[in-house]
C-alpha cells in the first residue's frame, strides 16, 4: 500500500506528488485531485500539513478551501511532510517551491535543487519531474543533474496562476505551456489538465517554456508601467487615463484587459520575475533596457503617490494623520508582499506621518508601524488625507457623506480610481485623482 492507495483506492487518474504547498502547490494539488488524479501534496512544515489535512486552508484564495476539502473528502488528496515517500508512490512529480530573488535579482534555486537532490533516489523509473515554479531558462538541466537519474524525464510546465483567481486560472487556463524533450511525455503532462487543459496545450522545447513565463510577466508589468506613465501625462495635459485606455483597448491588438492605472504593480511575482529576467539577460550579454526601465519607472510611480499626498498638505506630512484604504498588493488576496500600498505607507511614515489603515484581510492592530483599524471609517477618522491604495470592492460603495464627516475636510488620493470625483468634492473633500484632468489643483490645505 502507498500514500495514494491509502488515500482511497483505485482511480483512473495519475498518481501525482506535488512538492510544496504554497499558493501554487496547494492550488495545483487540489485542482489535480478535482480533475480525478490521486495527489500527495507535501510541505516541510508539520503544522501546515496538519492544518491542511484537517481542511484548514491558511491562504485567502477564492474557491481554494472548497476544492481542497473536496479532494480530502473524496480521498484523492493527502498531505504529508515526507518528500521521498510521496514521490516513491507517484509517476508524476511537480516541484512547486519558492524561487525568491536575491539582492542582484537572480532567482534563488536552492529550494528547488535541494529537493531535487533529495527525491532523486526515491523516484520511480520513468517518472516525470515537472518544474512548476517560475524558474530561469536552464533550470530544468540543473534539476536533471541534481536528480542524478538517467531513467526519468524533466519537464517545464510553468504556472500562470494570478493571486485571487488561482483556482479559476488552474481549471480554466488560457494555455498550458509544456517544455519537454519527448512529445509523448509532453502529451501525458498535457492530459493531466483534463480535456479543456489538454486542448490548450502548447508543446515546445524546455528553454522556450521557461522563457514564456518570464516574458509573459515582464510584458504585463511593462504594459502596466506604460499605462501608469500615460496616467502621469494625462494629469499634465488634462486628459483622463480611463478614457485613453478605453480607446486604446478597442484595438484588438491591444485588448481591454490589464490596462487599469493604479499605484504601481507589486506582489510576489512581477517584482521577482522582472528582476530575474533582467539578471538572466545580463548573464547572457543581452541588455533588457525596456524591462529595466519598467522596473525603475514603476518604483518612481509609487513614490509619486507619496509626493502628491505631501503636496496636498503644503509640502509636508510630518505629524499628520494619513489614512490608507487597502494594504494588500491587489484585491482578492491577503498577500502584502511588495505591495504598493505598503511602500506608500512606509514612505509616509519615513516623512513623519502617522498612518492609519483598513484592509479586509488584516486584523486590527499594528503592522510595520501602521495602525490597522476594523473599518474604513475608523481608519479615515481625523485624517488629513485618505489614500485608496487597493481596489477592494467595498471602497467603491462607501458612504461619502459619512467620510466627509469623519474626515472633516482634507483630501482623498484615489490611487485606484474607484470614487466619483464630483461626489467626493460635494462632501467638502479635495479629490486627488490618478491620471485624470479632474484632479483639483490641490491648494495647500489649512487642515
Ligand atoms: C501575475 C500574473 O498575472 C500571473 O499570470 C502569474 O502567474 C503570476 O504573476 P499576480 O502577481 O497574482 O499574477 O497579480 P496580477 O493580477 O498580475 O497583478 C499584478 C500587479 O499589477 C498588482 O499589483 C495589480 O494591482 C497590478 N495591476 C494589475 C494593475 O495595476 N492594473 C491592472 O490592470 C492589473
Amino acid at each position: 500500500m502507498n500514500d495514494h492507495d491509502t488515500a482511497t483506492g483505485a482511480t483512473d487518474g495519475e498518481r501525482i506528488a506535488v512538492i510544496g504547498s504554497g499558493y501554487v502547490g496547494l492550488t495545483l494539488a487540489a485542482c489535480l485531485a478535482h480533475l480525478g488524479h490521486q495527489v500527495a501534496c507535501t510541505d516541510r512544515s508539520e503544522a501546515r500539513v496538519e492544518r491542511l489535512s484537517a481542511g484548514d486552508v491558511p491562504i485567502v484564495e477564492d474557491g481554494l478551501t472548497a476544492v481542497v476539502r473536496e479532494g480530502l473528502d473524496r480521498g484523492r488528496l493527502a498531505f504529508l511532510t515526507d518528500n521521498g515517500r510521496a514521490v516513491a508512490a507517484s509517476d508524476i512529480v511537480f516541484l512547486c517551491l519558492p524561487t525568491p530573488h536575491g539582492a542582484d535579482g537572480q532567482a534563488d534555486l536552492s529550494f528547488v535543487l535541494t529537493v531535487a537532490d533529495e527525491i532523486g533516489p526515491h523516484l520511480r523509473r520513468g517518472a516525470i519531474v515537472i518544474t512548476k515554479s517560475t524558474v530561469p531558462v536552464g533550470t530544468a538541466a540543473l534539476v536533471a543533474t541534481a536528480l542524478g537519474r538517467d531513467d526519468v524525464h524533466v519537464v517545464s510546465n510553468p504556472e500562470f496562476l494570478a493571486e485571487g483567481t488561482a483556482v479559476h486560472d488552474c481549471l480554466h487556463p488560457d494555455r498550458i505551456v509544456i517544455g519537454a524533450d519527448s512529445e509523448p511525455v509532453a502529451r501525458r503532462v498535457a492530459d493531466l489538465y483534463g480535456p479543456e487543459g489538454a486542448a490548450r496545450a502548447v508543446l515546445t522545447d524546455i528553454a522556450s517554456a521557461e522563457l514564456i513565463k518570464y516574458a509573459s510577466n515582464a510584458y504585463l508589468a511593462t504594459r502596466l508601467t506604460f499605462v501608469n506613465a500615460m496616467a502621469e501625462l494625462c494629469e499634465r495635459v488634462g486628459a483622463d487615463i480611463g478614457s485613453v485606455t478605453a480607446g486604446m483597448g478597442l484595438d484588438h491588438r491591444i485588448g481591454a484587459s490589464f490596462l487599469h492605472a493604479g499605484p504601481g504593480w507589486g506582489g510576489s511575482c512581477f517584482p521577482k520575475d522582472t528582476r530575474a529576467l533582467v539578471h538572466t539577460a545580463d548573464a547572457f550579454g543581452c541588455d533588457l533596457a525596456v524591462v529595466k526601465a519598467a522596473i525603475a519607472s514603476n518604483a518612481e510611480h509609487t513614490t509619486r503617490i507619496v509626493d502628491k499626498v505631501a503636496a496636498a498638505l503644503d509640502g509636508s506630512v510630518s505629524g499628520r494623520r494619513i489614512a490608507l484604504w487597502g494594504l494588500t498588493f491587489k484585491a482578492g488576496t491577503d498577500d502584502r508582499r511588495e505591495s504598493p500600498a505598503m511602500v506608500i505607507a512606509q514612505g509616509l511614515i519615513e516623512l513623519g506621518a502617522s498612518v492609519h489603515a483598513y484592509d479586509p484581510t488584516v486584523a486590527p492592530g499594528t503592522v510595520e508601524g501602521i495602525e490597522v483599524h476594523a473599518s474604513p471609517m475608523d481608519a479615515a477618522a481625523g485624517a488629513s488625507v485618505l489614500v485608496v491604495a487597493t481596489e477592494w470592492p467595498e471602497f467603491a460603495t462607501v458612504d461619502l457623506a459619512e467620510l466627509g464627516t469623519v474626515m472633516a475636510g482634507g483630501a482623498v488620493m484615489d490611487a485606484r480610481r474607484m470614487l466619483d470625483p464630483t461626489a467626493v468634492a460635494d462632501q467638502g473633500l479635495v479629490y486627488l485623482g490618478l491620471g485624470t484632468g479632474h484632479t483639483q489643483r490641490a491648494a495647500a490645505l489649512a487642515v
